[in-house]
């Protein structure tokens, strides 16, 4: 490539990045309800039934929550009747990311994508999210439900290039086919910036936590947070794991290795991976709630 074409190139990658940076701040914001409830969920004065009451304004988001606290993968032997019953008995946490859950699945649905299923790509998504939540309960990190939502949330960049650069999205996926290359490489040629930094961007877009900010804008690059490092190496072995066992399909099938140091924070060698890959599959088979999610 002579200079003028590189700098052509450099000019239209530009404008590309500014367009979607555009897009970013035009995405609709999470649902007001969802908002108020990470706000008040980080405040140590809120009671649970100011929790509850928040909830219970939204009725389609109140059922949804209910289904998903009585699903198979919580497995209590009764029925959760009410939000305020499943504030006490699941914990703030947990009704933050089911509330969250809940409303960002909305964002994964679209137009399909012939390159892309998108049935597949939530099962990544959710398979990610329970291997997250394995491996911090492992190791006893302090927030096992964060980690599942920064899990599930991990590839969202993905879909906000699916929904709104729906074309050059279908070509990157097919120029990392072709090329035999990742998926994030693949968007850097083609689109000039990954998924990971829209992730990024749509996490600050709507405030979410710090450590879910982490674990979504660092899960290819764990060495490079600083803050929530423990976070960025859950999520980015998780999504390791996932790949290696073949759970859904998140657009190219490259495993890039486990990092030595994420074996470390992660004290994972061949014996307890071995576990950790059984729970998985035990633990996917009793996740069909997540998995089909209703509309
Ligand atoms: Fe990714
Ligand atoms: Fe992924």
């Amino acid at each position: 490539m002579d200079n003028k074409a590189r700098e052509e190139r450099q000019k239209e990658q530009e404008e590309k990045i500014n367009k979607i940076l555009g897009r970013i701040k035009a995405l609709p914001t999470l649902s007001l309800v969802v908002a108020k409830v990470i706000q008040v969920v980080s405040n140590p004065l809120t009671s649970a039934s100011d929790l509850s009451n928040i909830i219970t304004v939204d009725q389609a988001l109140t059922a949804k929550v209910l289904r998903l606290a009585n699903s198979a993968f919580y497995g209590f032997p009764f029925r959760i009747k009410n939000i305020t019953q499943a504030v006490s008995i699941l914990g703030f946490d947990t009704i933050r990311n089911l509330a969250l859950t809940v409303s960002v699945y909305k964002v994964f649905t679209g137009e399909a994508n012939t390159e892309f299923s998108h049935a597949d790509f939530w099962k990544h998504c959710v398979g990610v999210a329970i291997c997250s939540s394995l491996l911090a309960k492992k190791i006893k990190y302090r927030s096992p439900e964060g980690a599942f939502t920064a899990g599930l949330l991990h590839d969202i960049g993905k879909s906000f290039f699916d929904q709104y650069m729906h074309k050059e999205y279908k070509d990157t996926l097919a120029y990392a086919r072709e090329n035999k290359i990742s998926i994030e490489e693949a968007e850097k040629e083609v689109i000039g910036v990954d998924h990971a930094v829209v992730g990024k961007l749509m996490a600050e877009r709507w405030n979410l936590p710090h450590e879910l900010k982490a674990g979504i804008a660092r899960h290819h690059h764990p060495e490079e947070e600083k803050e929530e490092s423990v976070m960025a190496n859950i999520v980015f072995t998780a999504n390791i794991l996932c790949k290696k066992k073949g759970v859904g399909f998140s657009g190219d099938n490259i495993i890039k290795p486990i990092s030595k140091e994420a074996r470390e924070i992660l004290a994972l060698n061949d014996e307890s991976e071995e576990k950790i890959l059984t729970a998985l599959e035990r633990e996917l088979k009793e996740a069909e709630a997540f998995i089909n999610m209703p509309q």
